[in-house]
This record gives structure tokens, C-alpha cells and sequence, in this order.
């Protein structure tokens, strides 16, 4: 019976997961090494329960609730102790996983189960940093994490039968529908998507269509809620490169190759909405989709 969780990190993804696990009942640790990230993630929580109210999903009560159930700590070792699980949502770098895997694995219960939120890192090779492989598992939220439905559940190499139930049954608890996968590059979410955003960006490239027409063609001829060029600058192209050289490594196929535009777009800065501009130009406060000058 999993009840006490911890989640790493307190950025986009963390206070999205430690904000549906205190809704849904449980005890949640949120863990930074930045304390001003955690008081900031306190602070969108909150925000993020107020639009609930606002929508009528949540009470003021249950939102009162909900805040008692979190708690934040800037030390692994003291966040983890009496955790049942563990959801990882630090900056995806295999390093810094690898080294809070080891702490995880030395700081929490030895039944603990150490899940962790990577897009594209090898659950099998967290997982082998630890001296307890079976426990290790991939559990994927996609974001925003109180909105999206989908838990993606990567099962490592080693991850055993029962966990992978544990897991399935409290993505459920969560409110959310989990599909579970095995462990290689990509999963399926990443593997199907960032080459259709590669073949976007590779057709713009080409001057087959323009960035309005790509996304145009994409959201009302199959029903996407929004083209992948936008979602490429929502993503973050860095990031979109990223998950790329993961996929064209890991499977060694040169169609995974990130396309040179899309390469040159990341060298000058353009990193779609994070930056300012991508594909789409974004000036605060403004929700109008205006296409980049430079692909006017
Ligand atoms: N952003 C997305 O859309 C998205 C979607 C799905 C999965 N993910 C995955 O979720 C994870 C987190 O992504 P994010 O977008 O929330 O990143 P983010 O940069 O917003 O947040 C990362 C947080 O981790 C903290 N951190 C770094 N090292 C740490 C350590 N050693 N101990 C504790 N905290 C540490 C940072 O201070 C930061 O607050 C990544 O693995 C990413 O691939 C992201």
C-alpha cells in the first residue's frame, strides 16, 4: 500500500505530480536542491488549485486538504525516509539521475519503489545504479500533470510483475489512465511523436509548406489539438533535439537525425516559447499564435 510518496525536484513536472498525489489523499515530500524552487512551486500549486476552484472541480476544504498533505525538504535523505515511493522529476541529465539514484537507493526503505518521470533516459540503466533493479520503474505524466491523463509506465529490464501492478493501480487512484511499455529509446509517446516533429520541421526545411500551413494542415486534417510546430516551441526545441539524439543513438537509425534547421534554430537561441521565439513568436501576456519573422 503505497501512501507516503516523495517526489525529486520541483520544477514544471514535480509540483504538477505532488499536486495530484496531496489532492488524491496522499502524503506528499516535494525535494529541490533550491529552496526558492520549492517556495515557487508552493506558490503555482496553489495557483493551480484556486483555477480547480474557479472551474469548480475542487472545494476551498479540499484544497486546504490538499496543502496539508505537502510537505518540501532540500535533503534526499530526509525526505525519503518513510516514503513508499519515490517519483524522480529532476532536470533530464543522465548524471544528475544517476547520482540521486544512488542517494535513493542508500536513503530510502529497502521496499521503497524508486519510479522516475525521465522523456528518454534508460530506465535499465537508472535502475542499474541501484542495488535494487526490480523496485526501479518509469512512470511518465505528461504535462500540464493535473490536466493530461495519460501515465506512460516504462518497465525497466528488471522490473518485476508486482510492481508494475503497484504502479498501474495507483495511476488509476490518481485519476489517471496508464499504458504500460518496455524500456527502449523513446517509450512510445517519445517515439512516435518527436519524429513527426522532425518530419515537420524537415518540411518546412524543404519549403514544402509554411509554419501556419504545417500546423494548420496537422490540427484540422487529423484532429490535433495543436500542430506539431507549436508543440515542437511549447517543448522546447532543445528539448525536442534532445529526446532526437536519444532515439538516433539508441537506435542506431539515421531517420532520427534532428533536422539541420531545427539544429541551427537550437545553436541561435530560438527555443520556441521559453525563449521568446521559436517557430512562433511569444510576447508576454499575448495568446495569439504570430509566426516568427523569420519564417514569414
Ligand atoms: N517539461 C515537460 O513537458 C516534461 C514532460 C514529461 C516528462 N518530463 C521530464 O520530467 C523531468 C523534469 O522536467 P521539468 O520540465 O519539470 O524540469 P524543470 O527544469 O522544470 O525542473 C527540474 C527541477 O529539478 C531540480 N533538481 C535538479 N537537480 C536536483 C537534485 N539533485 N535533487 C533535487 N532536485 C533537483 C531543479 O532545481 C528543478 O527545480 C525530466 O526528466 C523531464 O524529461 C518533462
Amino acid at each position: 500500500m503505497i501512501q507516503t510518496v516523495a517526489v525529486i525536484g520541483s520544477g514544471t513536472m514535480g509540483n504538477g505530480i505532488a499536486h495530484v498525489f496531496a489532492q488524491n489523499g496522499f502524503k506528499v515530500t516535494m525535494i529541490d536542491i533550491s529552496a526558492a524552487q520549492l517556495e515557487k512551486a508552493i506558490s503555482t500549486i496553489t495557483k493551480n488549485f484556486d483555477r480547480q476552484i474557479a472551474k469548480g472541480a475542487l472545494t476551498e476544504e479540499q484544497k486546504k486538504s490538499a496543502l496539508n498533505n505537502i510537505s518540501t525538504s532540500t535533503t534526499i535523505a530526509a525526505g525519503v525516509k518513510d516514503a513508499s515511493l519515490v517519483v524522480e522529476a529532476a532536470t533530464e541529465n543522465v548524471e544528475i539521475k544517476l547520482k540521486i539514484f544512488k542517494q535513493l537507493d542508500e536513503a530510502a526503505p529497502a521496499d521503497c519503489i524508486l519510479a522516475t518521470n525521465t522523456s528518454s533516459i534508460s530506465i535499465t540503466q537508472i535502475a542499474s545504479v541501484t542495488k535494487r533493479p526490480q523496485l526501479v520503474i518509469g512512470m511518465h505524466f505528461m504535462n500540464p500533470v493535473p490536466v493530461m491523463k495519460l501515465v506512460e509506465i516504462i518497465n525497466g529490464y528488471a522490473t518485476t510483475k508486482e510492481v508494475t501492478e503497484t504502479v498501474v493501480e495507483l495511476s488509476k487512484k490518481l485519476g489517471k489512465v496508464p499504458c504500460v511499455v518496455n524500456d527502449y529509446p523513446g517509450f512510445i509517446a517519445n517515439r512516435i511523436l518527436m519524429p513527426m516533429i522532425n518530419e515537420a520541421v524537415y518540411s518546412l526545411y524543404e519549403g514544402v509548406a509554411g509554419v501556419h500551413e504545417i500546423d494548420t494542415i496537422m490540427k484540422l486534417g487529423m484532429a490535433h489539438p495543436m500542430g506539431p510546430l507549436q508543440l515542437a516551441d511549447l517543448i522546447g526545441l532543445d528539448v525536442c533535439i534532445s529526446i532526437l539524439n536519444v532515439l538516433h543513438e539508441g537506435l542506431g537509425n539515421p531517420k532520427y537525425a534532428p533536422c539541420p534547421l531545427l539544429v541551427n534554430m537550437v545553436l541561435a537561441g530560438k527555443l520556441g516559447m521559453k525563449s521568446g521565439e521559436g517557430f512562433y513568436s511569444y510576447s508576454t501576456g499575448s495568446k495569439d499564435l504570430i509566426v516568427s519573422d523569420r519564417f514569414k
